[in-house]
């Protein structure tokens, strides 16, 4: 079919961004602008949900402006508008939404509303040109699942975190431990300089079959470590942080090494491909736990790069070229959903 040019908008939590993608043949990302709001929530210890949505209206339509200039097209020039519709915070994603299904009115042309899932789950295939199927690893603040990705629209859910998300646990412990938000890149820098086997951390769940995973647990534990330590000193943080990400990545990499598993059972013909997607996956000893897993099953291990891992535009207005490109779409009578799974 023929190519088209997609704006993509994301604002389900707390980036703000948009970009202009070019595809389904030869995918280009034209622009790709993100306004990280960490400021606004850093003294908060997390994202405090009607702050995230003031700051969604003060700078999208900037935003917007600026990823249609730095990719050199008018409102003419595009095909569609795709837009997050859910899952996240909720007024975030109206701003997010109505200001697509403004812009598509007033242009004149069709609106997708793109499932932020879907967006990770399909971003693969922008980057690494991946054919279905493959497995995700989607590891995020909000989210931590397997899911079999085996079309456009065809997503099955293995296993889900029955409390925390890996991401929200890292943030949690950062918390815990006085270390700043957000918590993931903070952890990983103390635990650099800890003994990982100073104090015994568990695997939660790993003695059960099954891609399930549990998070919360860790974090409990941590936090009894630190309280019988009190005041805990610089080192013990190190350790107490290195303890927690070596048990994190030792789940993810034993439900990774199942999940395999599964996937050759299902698709013995397929060549085996695990994608890790997140913020989580910027953490350099899980990647090399995952690595190491798919490495010994004899898959592919695809990491897109950090931005694109994260919470981008350019992943939206892809998923809205791959809904595109199996017919036309109209989903402007579409509203913001809070929850919504794949
Ligand atoms: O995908 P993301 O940018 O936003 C969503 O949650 O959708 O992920 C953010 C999460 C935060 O919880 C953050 O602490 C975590 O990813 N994170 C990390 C690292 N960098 C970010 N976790 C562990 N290690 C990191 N280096
Ligand atoms: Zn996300």
């Amino acid at each position: 079919g023929r190519d088209l040019t997609v704006l993509g908008i994301e604002t389900s939590c707390d980036e703000t961004a948009a970009a202009v993608v070019r595809g389904p043949g030869h995918p280009q990302i034209l622009s790709d602008v993100i306004r990280s709001q960490i400021d606004e929530h850093t003294d908060f210890g997390g994202v405090v949900p009607e702050i995230a949505a003031r700051a969604h209206i003060a700078v999208l339509d900037r935003i917007v402006a600026e990823a249609m200039q730095e990719a050199d097209v008018g409102f003419d020039d595009i095909d569609a508008v795709a837009a997050t519709a859910g899952p996240g915070l909720i007024g975030g994603v109206i701003v997010g939404l109505m200001t697509a299904k403004a812009i598509a009115m007033a242009a004149g042309k069709p609106l997708v509303a793109v499932n932020h899932l879907e967006g990770h789950a399909l971003t693969a295939r922008l980057t690494d040109g991946l054919d279905f199927p493959y497995l995700l690893l989607l590891v995020s603040g909000g989210h931590s699942q397997f899911l079999l990705v085996t079309g456009v629209g065809a997503y099955e859910r293995l296993g889900t975190t029955i409390d925390d998300a890996v991401g929200e646990a890292f943030d949690k412990t950062a918390k815990l431990l006085g270390l700043p938000y957000p918590g993931g890149p903070a952890v990983e820098r103390m635990a650099r300089a800890g003994d990982p086997d100073r104090f015994a951390m568990p695997r939660p769940l790993l003695d059960r079959p099954g891609l399930d995973m549990s998070f919360a647990g860790l974090k409990t534990a941590l936090r009894t470590q630190a309280q019988k330590l009190e005041p805990v000193d610089e080192q013990t943080v190190a350790d107490l942080c290195a303890g927690f990400q070596r048990a994190v990545a030792e789940v993810l990499a034993a439900r990774t090494r199942t999940a395999l598993t599964l996937f050759r059972d299902r698709f013995p013909d397929a060549p085996p491909v695990i994608v890790v997607a997140g913020g989580v996956a910027a953490n350099a000893e899980i990647r090399a736990a995952l690595t190491a897993a798919a490495t010994d099953a004899g898959a592919r291990f695809v990491a897109p790069p950090a931005r694109l891992c994260t919470d981008n535009a350019a992943m939206i207005a892809w998923a809205g070229i791959e809904h595109l490109a199996q017919g036309p779409v109209d989903d402007m009578a579409v509203s913001p959903r809070p929850r919504w799974p794949l």
